[in-house]
């Protein structure tokens, strides 16, 4: 079973996370970071409460448990994806802070080269923004926006989601059919 961390942070578009959670639960080993922001964006956004995370081969864990077993570099992952990515926990991550477990986990997945990925929600972008990401990616972070594409002729919220959710699947590496391959 893969082992993948998703940590939730206070951004708009959590349904992303959600629908990643839904999608990897059934097959994979999950480790859960929720940002006190991040919670609210669920309670706002999906009615979701930290407990609708608490299933079979799932654990939940809270932001300031800095000691928890994901912040190691003993424990092998094979992915860490935040999602929705705030401007905030992105500065923090690109500063290297790690004063918050999922600031923690970013930091040992980018000392010990695990795959991290950070989906942005921001519009616009200031300079600051812009240069966060670029010290990120040089640093081997993949940025991956939350920009649903419509070529595919979506039908639905649903379908946009899981345009991003997709893309995502794909860099971890793991199979799906929440998208057609693109046909001109
Ligand atoms: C309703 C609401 C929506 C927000 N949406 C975003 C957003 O889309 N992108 C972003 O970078 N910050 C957004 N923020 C601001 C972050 O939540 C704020 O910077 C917070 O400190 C981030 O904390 P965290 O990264 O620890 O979750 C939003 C805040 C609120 C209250």
């Amino acid at each position: 079973m893969k082992r993948f961390i998703i940590a939730i942070t206070g951004a708009s578009g959590v349904c992303y996370a959600k629908r990643l959670f839904d999608v990897l639960q059934p097959q994979a080993e999950l480790h859960v970071i929720i940002s006190e922001r991040g919670g609210e964006l669920l309670k706002l956004e999906l009615d979701l409460a930290s407990k609708y995370f608490a299933k079979e081969n799932v654990t939940v864990y809270r932001n300031s448990k800095i000691n928890a077993s994901v912040a190691s570099g003993s424990f092998p992952i094979d992915g860490m994806v935040v999602l929705p990515a705030s401007m905030g926990t992105i500065g923090r991550i690109a500063a290297g802070t790690s004063e918050s477990l999922i600031e923690r986990a970013a930091d040992v997945a980018l000392k010990e080269r695990n795959k991290l990925i950070l989906v942005p929600r921001e519009t616009p972008f200031s300079q600051i923004h812009l240069k966060n990401m670029l010290r990120l990616d040089q640093a081997g972070v993949l940025i991956l926006p939350a920009n649903p594409a419509f070529y595919q002729n979506p039908q639905s919220v649903d379908d946009l989601v899981d345009f991003v959710v997709a893309r995502i699947l794909d860099q971890l590496d793991v199979d799906h059919d929440l998208t057609e391959p693109y046909k001109p």
